[in-house]
């Protein structure tokens, strides 16, 4: 799948947004290893600390239904470029330690980074071992 079609699925997502506090809609959409796309959108809470980003909630889509390789994702947001907080970076770095990170306003304007670039010497799986 294409970059520019990548960031057609995050822009979608971002609709389904579910943010009645900070009315800010993010949307996200990985691709991964075996070429499924999963998307997500940001959902907040009432009790504010439940709340969730968008990147993490298509990435726990993938990994639910067995996908635990991202090889990238996009991101969208309301206002001008939107990086991943510094959690979803780490739970990125946990699946996708050579995942293609997009940071897109839309789908001709967006920023290619290696994780690594995000989350330089990150903590992940391999220093468990
Ligand atoms: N948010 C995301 O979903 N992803 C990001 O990359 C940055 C922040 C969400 C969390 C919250 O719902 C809203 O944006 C404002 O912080």
């Amino acid at each position: 799948m294409e970059k520019k079609e990548l960031i057609k699925k995050a822009l979608e997502a971002q609709q389904k947004a579910y943010v009645p506090y900070s009315k800010f809609k993010v949307g996200a959409a990985l691709i991964a290893e075996d070429g499924k796309v999963f998307t997500g959108c940001n959902i907040e809470n009432a009790a504010y600390s439940p709340s969730v980003c968008a990147e993490r909630t298509a990435i726990f889509k993938a990994v639910s239904e067995g996908n635990r390789k991202i090889k990238a994702i996009a991101v969208v947001a309301d206002s001008d470029y939107t990086y991943p907080c510094g959690v979803c970076r780490q739970v990125i770095r946990e699946f996708g330690r050579d995942a293609i990170v997009i940071i897109a306003k839309s789908e001709d304007e967006y920023k290619e980074y290696k994780l690594d670039e995000l989350l330089p010497h990150g903590f992940g799986p391999e220093n468990l071992k």
